[in-house]
């Protein structure tokens, strides 16, 4: 599928298997997710570009590469996306993190956004959105929307699991977006939830239900 890149790597997979438990307890469930944003988090960065500086090893002069171009900015969206921040700033540690607060209308199940602050300079950086779960898409879409309305140029999307017709409600709707994930489900249940899934990421993360 265009534009999605499904990360299949051993311990990636080893990793969300536990997550899926439904034995798995908050706190593990918690730790689950920030290892598995940073196991992410490397593949998303992976084509950052890199420039050569001069420095000086203890035996001599040498070029060597760092970082270049734009800044980066995490966006969590709330509350499950907050799970997934510390894994990726331990990989990334100077990036900005901003936050889109959203839930999912249980009746309608339309995002409502009530909550959006970002980086002042949104527009200079490159954005990954994270979130643990899209299903629907409605979530993905209108988080991309509202930080691309506050001028986001760069935007890439992450999440744990997708369900397949949420994908392509996202890829329709933001085409210019990559999207990364660590497994594509079978399909969406009568209420929305992901089959097999993991439940409710926000719950299990937080201990709410
Ligand atoms: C969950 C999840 C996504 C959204 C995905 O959040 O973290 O944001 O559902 O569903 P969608 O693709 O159908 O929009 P939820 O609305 O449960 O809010 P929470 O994180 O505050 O629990
Ligand atoms: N949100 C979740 O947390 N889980 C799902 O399966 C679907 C939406």
């Amino acid at each position: 599928m265009k534009n999605v890149f499904v990360m299949d790597h051993p311990l990636i997979q080893h990793k969300l298997t536990l997550l899926r438990d439904k034995n798995t307890g908050s706190k593990e469930f918690r730790e689950l997710v920030k290892e598995l944003a940073m196991l992410m988090g490397y593949e998303v960065t992976r084509n950052l570009s890199l420039k050569e500086i001069e420095i000086e090893t203890p035996v001599c002069k040498t070029k060597s590469k760092v970082i270049a171009g734009r800044k980066l900015g995490i966006v969590p969206i709330l509350r499950a996306g907050l799970g997934m921040v510390d894994g990726m700033l331990s990989l990334i540690p100077a990036a900005k993190v901003g936050h889109v607060g959203l839930y999912r209308d249980p009746e309608t199940l339309e995002p409502v956004e009530y909550y959006c602050k970002l980086p002042v300079d949104v527009q200079e950086r490159e954005l990954i959105v994270v979130d643990p779960m899209l299903a629907t898409g409605g979530s993905a879409v209108a988080a991309i929307q509202f930080i691309k309305d506050k001028g986001a140029k760069s935007i890439k999307f992450m999440c744990i699991i997708a369900a397949p017709e949420g994908l392509e409600v996202v890829r329709k709707a933001h085409p210019d977006v990559e999207i990364y994930v660590a497994s594509v489900d079978e399909k969406l249940n009568d209420h929305a939830y992901i089959i097999p899934g993991l439940g409710d990421a926000g719950d299990r993360l937080f201990g709410t239900k």
